[in-house]
């Protein structure tokens, strides 16, 4: 399991680059970014050094934060994955190959892809500081064409990506990554209900493709949540004095959500149900909703069956839980 801070190499590059950065010019552009994903625009507003050091410390930290959530769901269902190279498909600051660099210490091969040239220069000013991350290879290109020359990867990630295309374009990469996938393909959305229809929509369309879902779902049928539900989770990060300065936010701490769907090669056996909100825990039961392998469930575990109920007790949103618990 990976925790949701930055790494500390990825923590001292970022600071080294604050130096001499307007704290108050940094939160300008970040709310002028935050305002161009709100009204459907995307990152074609990161255009200077300024705004990607901008994006960076307002979005860097929730964005990893979701992405190693997600890589500790896949690595939990999934012990025994060890990838040799990782594929960052829009890779931005390279957020996604920070987290993977921590979840997987057989990667050796990094290769980020994006199109937008100021976040593929902070990027690499950013990776130079890790001994580890410092080789990897950074294309900037359309997504779907510097794709086209690549070798495949063992994983492949898009980390807050596909939301920026239209469906045509989606549909097009969601493709275009399978085809360079060799073992897994992670996917990371926002936690709305577009970022979740975005992933439902790709998780149908490689199932099609013979893909086969290792997290968050424990199978392949078609989700069962119905509007105006949607699967999301949360997980909460630490918020840096700068962090806090350019969001203008008081609370030491933010809660992202976030939608992901890793989906695989060959299927994973794994039986076990996932936790899709935080259980109620009172003192006569533990009341859970529960995505299981035959559909939605409400697991109601009495205190009276004691282990039973101890086990229920610790289950947290987004948790993969033993189907014999319920
Ligand atoms: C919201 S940022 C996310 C960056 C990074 N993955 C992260 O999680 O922090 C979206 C990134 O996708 C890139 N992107 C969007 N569409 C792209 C495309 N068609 N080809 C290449 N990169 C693309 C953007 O340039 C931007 O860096």
């Amino acid at each position: 399991m990976i925790t949701p801070d930055l790494p500390a190499e990825l923590k001292a590059a970022l600071d080294a680059k604050l130096q001499g950065l307007s704290r108050a010019e940094a939160a300008t552009r970040a709310a002028v970014i935050s305002k161009t994903y709100r009204d459907g625009g995307n990152s074609g507003a990161i255009a200077t050094e300024t705004d990607a050091l901008a994006y960076a410390l307002a979005r860097m930290p929730a964005t990893y934060a979701a992405v190693t959530a997600s890589l500790n769901a896949l690595t939990e269902i999934a012990p025994d994955f060890a990838p040799q190279s990782l594929l960052d498909v829009g890779a931005g600051p390279g957020t996604a190959t920070w987290a993977a660099g921590e979840a997987f210490s057989s990667l050796t091969g990094f290769t980020l892809v994006d199109a937008n040239s100021a976040l593929r220069a902070l990027a690499l000013d950013l990776l130079t500081g890790s001994a580890r991350l410092r080789d990897c290879q950074y294309q900037r290109g359309e997504a779907r064409v510097a794709l086209a020359d690549r070798q495949a990867a063992d994983l492949v990630m898009a980390s807050y990506v596909i939301g920026e295309l239209n469906e045509t374009e989606r549909e097009a990469l969601t493709d275009a990554m399978w085809a360079k996938t060799r073992d897994t393909l992670l996917v990371v959305e926002p936690g709305t209900p577009a970022g979740y229809s975005r992933i439902i929509a790709l998780r149908e369309q490689l199932i099609a493709s013979g893909a086969h879902v290792a997290a968050p779902c424990p199978h392949n049928d078609k989700c069962p949540l119905r509007p105006p539900d949607w699967c999301h989770f949360i997980q909460r990060l630490p918020r840096s004095r700068a962090h806090k300065q350019v969001k203008g936010a008081e609370l030491p701490f933010e809660d992202e959500k976030f939608s992901y769907v890793a989906l695989t090669r060959a299927p994973i056996s794994s039986p076990h149900a996932r936790v899709l909100a935080q259980p109620d825990v009172n003192k006569v039961e533990v009341v859970a909703k529960l995505c299981t392998p035959t559909g939605l469930a409400i697991a109601k575990v009495p205190r009276r069956n004691k282990a039973d109920y101890a086990r229920a007790r610790r289950w947290r949103w987004g948790d993969a839980v033993e189907e014999s618990t319920r």
